[in-house]
């Protein structure tokens, strides 16, 4: 649900540039994403997807380019203004990463517990709101060793948006689900961003999440963006690895986690330069 004329950029990513020592990830890195899009980040296993997630956190400096953030140069900011930004912005990790220690109710109020303007009792209660909504009503007692698989990629949903984020970062949030789960996390997902009004910036190798929830499509590639637009519009680009993503043939739904593998794009590695 693209926002027409009304366009606010929300993140404005200009020449991003990461490394880990030698190993240039991100070479220059540029996309725009406003208010209620859903952009879908697609590209081989190394790409540098979740990097480039972790730099839209702020969780890794980048060597170069600038990210603005609600407008605000994330880079040059200062601590407190990074931390207003972090508390407008909600990640599911790509490994869910729940406290084991912690029951749903806990893990999902988190977020809210870590601020001082929100009571522990508020921070419960909005907790288990979001439990209800991505459908563990009955759950918030139990602890994460408790959950299905499926469960806790909900209930780390829950805690993603417990905070009702401007921004939305999911980092492959169907990876080892069943078709119906997906499918369900597809909807809960978009029905939280109507809710919230947020963006949606999502990691993704399943391609029927891709068709069912994509505004946009962002593939990464060498560590820079290869193709940028609607489904129709990349489908229509004639590229190989973007054909592939989208062929038919293949089990789509089954492919979560292994479908980089499947198609032979793994790693795609940059080696020493
Ligand atoms: N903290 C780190 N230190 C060193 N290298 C890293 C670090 N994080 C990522 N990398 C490297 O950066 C590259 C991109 O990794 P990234 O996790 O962003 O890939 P991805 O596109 O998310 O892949 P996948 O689809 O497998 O999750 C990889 O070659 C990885 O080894
Ligand atoms: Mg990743």
């Amino acid at each position: 649900m693209s926002q027409g004329n009304e366009r606010e950029p929300l993140i404005e990513a200009e020449d991003v540039q990461v490394s880990f020592g030698d190993h240039k990830v991100l070479r220059g890195l540029s996309v725009t994403i406003n208010r209620g899009e859903v952009v879908c980040l697609i590209g081989g296993s190394g790409s540098g997807k979740s990097t480039f997630l972790r730099a839209l956190l702020g969780l890794l400096e980048p060597v170069g380019g600038t990210i603005r953030i609600f407008g605000v140069d994330l880079l040059r900011a200062d601590e407190s203004r990074r931390a207003e930004i972090a508390q407008r912005m909600g990640m599911l990790f790509q490994h869910g990463a729940l406290l084991g220690g912690l029951t749903a109710e806990e893990n999902v109020a988190l977020p809210l517990l870590l601020r001082t303007d929100v009571s522990s009792e508020m921070a419960r209660n909005l907790a288990r709101v979001r439990l209800a909504q991505v459908g563990l009503g009955h759950a918030v007692c139990n602890y994460p060793r408790e959950l299905s698989g499926g469960m806790q990629k909900r209930a780390a949903l829950a805690r993603a948006v417990v905070h009702e984020p401007s921004l939305l970062f999911c980092d492959e949030p169907s990876s080892g689900l069943d078709p119906a789960t997906v499918v369900a996390m597809d909807e809960l997902m978009l029905r939280l961003r109507d809710d919230i009004g947020a963006a949606l910036v999502v990691v993704t190798h399943n391609t029927s999440s891709v068709c069912r929830i994509a505004d946009r499509v962002v593939c990464l590639r060498e560590g820079t963006v290869a193709a940028d637009g609607t489904v129709d519009e990349v489908r229509a680009l004639g590229d190989p690895w973007i054909d592939g993503f989208f062929s038919e043939d293949r089990a789509p739904e089954q492919r979560g986690e292994t479908m980089a593998e499947a198609l032979g794009l793994v790693p795609m590695q940059v080696e020493g330069d």
